[in-house]
């Protein structure tokens, strides 16, 4: 490859500055660059690279195209290429393979002014080419130690493709269903929240901090979106959150804190307004929390076209503005929107940016650039051989296979009906348009996973029971969201011959993810129809639901015999699912969103206040009370919950002191489990508290720690959780974050709605 007489020059002049830089301008609080990684080496690179640049191949670097070889987003008119050419773009995402991202990169390095090479971002959400369960399954493992190897999985994948950035985790708190975006996330709690947003930092980033950047099993890791885009009002997309400072510090911001705890090296601004401020224009949030309370020193990134819509949010006059308000909010890159090269220089020049705030941008764009080894080597990542290496190897499908048993959630399992052992001498009727469908499977967010490489259920199970005593008869019934009397009358002739029908039915996958929010989460009415027909012939019938969200199943549990929450499973969906009906592996996964008895209820979750008047459970129709007239106020099912094949006990809840200082102590809990069935499994045991009086309402349960316990059938063993004191700690009357004395309660429990082992302790 030839490079160009300026390119050399530029990296001479960089490897010059290398070791004799001028001084990093890194000495003081927030608004002056400090370095991410805290290498003075590194800072000295930056800091020389800096000096031969011009205000607008600064203001370039803060820029991001998309290359549109995939579509996340409305398609902008601007082509990124003359930017290119110019040397004034820092990143590009949507683009993919080893060829492309090169061919890029080429331009960039050897045909620019500096030849700074670029970064190459991409939505790796749950996996790059293996597709794994989509986040919100993932997390209902409980597994961090699997989470984080998913996430390992898919750096490597992506990193060997040439991506050097991923725009995950998603850690928004969800809390209502309808939003379709939370299947990308964790689900409604901050404290599982927060440690699945470490397990997946540590996993793509390949460690935590930054130590491992630029290793090429790794990738930087983007934790997105700051924030609260969860608290979307009525679940619909990019709607205004409202809410009390109260709330957003003590449920939604405890993940993407423990992002940035976590080492996090790049955050996502969100699209909505929390209380009347758009995220991507809110200095409070993006610079006075994220950097000065929580001490993130990598760089932050608009969403897309994000900076661009502070117009139609109404606190920018155009997009200079916009551009102005966010820069000076603490966003360091725009993507897409192509605002900040634009309009930011004539804004320095008007003094209305400072020339600092775009050096102090530009600085945490580079430094990522140094840390992934770009400039070492900008074509470092890109190497066919290793692409083909790292792409869908057995251990990967392996790996996948065993996240869709560790994350379908068996939710009602009436007479035992599951698992049908292979040895068993029955006919399975398998029925339903998912389940001879491969092109749901991966979900929505789901890289460059080949959707007709996905494993259908009806393949997992035809491979299962080959040569069993088990028979299978296949019949559709109905698609997704149509059906006719033939069809169904097709299925119904089909499973009279059955003893067992299984089910497969759900959502279409784009139904779920980025703009994808329904206001009626029941099955479609096609798919009920072909239920209501099957059920009528008095056949036991297994329900395998696919969806995105928790769906409103109250219908299906009081007719359905067996339901498996099966969300979209990924490449290996089929084998894993087949794993799990054949009782090869015993479901452990357990809810982290609650599954409302209607529309109605949401938002619902199970880390509610308890009112002034609040409702008795044992009756909830007393009057002038929190309750309502048409429902119970309880989910149909809670967070932490699932079955198994077997049955748990949990006895002898005990504390090794009643009370504990308010900081700096601890308590150590102590409970048996017992597995008390006949199969072997693995329980997820939680611990929850609740602050019975604080200086603000408090939650009527907390989760605080859980464990993941293996047990063999009939196995007891003793499970130990430390305390702390400052897990207790939130944000009172004043805001400020502590651990107020007073009494507990604390319960070990099977899931958030299991009270009998109960305890009680003081925080003096
Ligand atoms: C989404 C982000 C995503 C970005 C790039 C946006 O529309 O909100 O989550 O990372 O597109 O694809």
């Amino acid at each position: 490859m030839k490079k160009s007489i300026n390119s050399i020059l530029g990296m001479l002049v960089v490897m010059l500055f290398a070791s004799s830089g001028p001084p990093s301008s890194s000495d003081s609080g927030v608004g002056i660059w400090i370095s991410y990684s805290g290498d003075k080496m590194v800072e000295q690179r930056v800091d020389s690279l800096l000096s031969l640049m011009t205000l607008k191949e600064k203001i370039g670097q803060m820029t991001q195209f998309s290359a549109n070889w995939s579509i996340t987003g409305p398609v902008m008119s601007d082509d990124f290429k003359p930017y290119l050419d110019k040397g004034l773009i820092g990143s590009i995402f949507n683009a993919t393979s080893v060829v492309g991202i090169r061919r890029l990169q080429q331009t960039a390095v050897d045909s620019t002014r500096l030849g700074i090479p670029i970064l190459f971002g991409q939505d790796v959400i749950h996996g790059y080419k293996t597709i794994f369960p989509i986040p919100l399954a993932e997390a209902c493992s409980w597994d961090l130690a699997l989470m984080q190897r998913t996430a390992e999985i898919a750096a490597l994948e992506a990193a060997s493709d040439g991506i050097n950035w991923t725009f995950a985790p998603m850690v928004d708190i969800s809390r209502d269903a309808r939003w379709g975006r939370v299947m990308e996330g964790a689900g409604e709690d901050p404290y599982l929240g927060s440690r699945v947003t470490e397990a997946r930092v540590i996993g793509f980033q390949g460690g935590r901090g930054g130590a491992s950047l630029g290793a090429l099993h790794t990738l930087l890791a983007c934790g997105k979106h700051l924030a609260a885009y969860g608290a979307a009002e009525s679940g619909r997309d990019y709607n205004t959150a409202e809410l009390s400072e109260h709330t957003l510090r003590n449920i939604y911001l405890p993940p993407y804190e423990a992002a940035a705890k976590a080492g996090v090296g790049t955050f996502m601004a969100s699209f909505n307004e929390i209380n009347g401020v758009p995220a991507t224009a809110d200095r409070w949030l993006m610079t006075d929390i994220l950097r000065g309370e929580w001490g993130f020193k990598g760089f932050v990134v608009s969403d897309y076209t994000g900076v661009n819509e502070l117009v139609p949010h109404g606190v920018a006059e155009d997009e200079q503005h916009a551009a102005e308000l966010a820069i000076n909010a603490g966003i360091d890159m725009d993507m897409t929107g192509a605002t900040f090269i634009k309009y930011l220089k004539k804004s320095v020049e008007e003094g209305k940016v400072s020339e600092q705030a775009i050096n102090n941008a530009t600085s945490r764009i580079l430094e990522m650039k140094f840390l992934l080894g770009l400039f070492d080597n900008p074509f470092h990542y890109l190497n066919e051989d290793r692409a083909k290496q790292n792409t869908m190897t057995p251990a990967f499908m392996e790996m996948a296979r065993k996240a869709v048993a560790a994350s379908v959630v068996l939710l009602k399992n009436e007479g035992a009906i599951l698992p049908i052992p292979k040895e068993k001498a029955v006919t399975l009727t398998l029925v339903g348009p998912l389940m001879n469908d491969s092109i749901n499977l991966n979900g929505e967010w789901s890289g460059l996973g080949d959707r007709n490489k996905s494993v259908p259920i009806l393949k997992g199970l035809t491979e299962k029971y080959k040569e069993s005593a088990v028979n299978l008869i296949y019949a559709e019934g109905s698609s997704i969201d149509e059906t006719t009397p033939g069809r169904i009358a097709e299925a119904v002739t089909a499973a009279r011959r059955a003893d067992i029908v299984i089910a497969a039915v759900g959502e279409s996958f784009h139904w779920s993810g980025e703009a994808a929010v329904r206001t009626d989460i029941r099955l479609p009415e096609a798919q009920r129809q072909l239920l209501q027909a099957l059920k009528e012939t008095g056949k036991p019938i297994v329900l395998v639901n696919l969806s995105g969200r928790p769906l409103d199943l109250s219908w299906e549990d009081e007719e359905m015999d067996a339901i498996l929450q099966a969300w979209f499973p990924g490449t290996q969906g089929g084998h894993g699912i087949a794993d799990v009906i054949a009782g090869d592996q015993n479901p452990s996964a357990r809810l982290v969103m609650s599954f409302p008895r209607n529309i109605g209820q949401l938002p619902i979750y199970y880390n509610r206040k308890n009112t002034g008047r609040p409702v008795d459970l044992n009756d909830e129709t007393v009057d002038y009370k929190s309750n309502y007239l048409d429902s119970s106020i309880t989910p149909l099912y809670p967070f932490g919950y699932g079955l198994s094949y077997t049955t748990y006990a949990i006895s002898d809840l005990s504390l090794d002191k009643p009370s504990m200082k308010a900081t700096g102590d601890s308590i150590t809990v102590t409970a048996t489990l017992q597995n008390s069935g006949e199969v072997d499994g693995e329980m997820v045991v939680q611990l929850y508290v609740r602050d019975l009086v604080g200086s603000t309402t408090r939650p009527v349960k907390e989760l605080k720690g859980f464990q993941k316990v293996p047990l063999k059938a009939g196995e007891s063993k003793d499970v130990t959780f430390e305390l702390r004191s400052e897990e207790l700690a939130f944000h009172g009357i004043d805001m400020k974050k502590k651990t107020e004395p007073g009494n507990f309660k604390l319960w070990v429990a099977q899931s958030s709605d299991d009270n009998e082992n109960e305890t009680t302790f003081t925080v003096e």
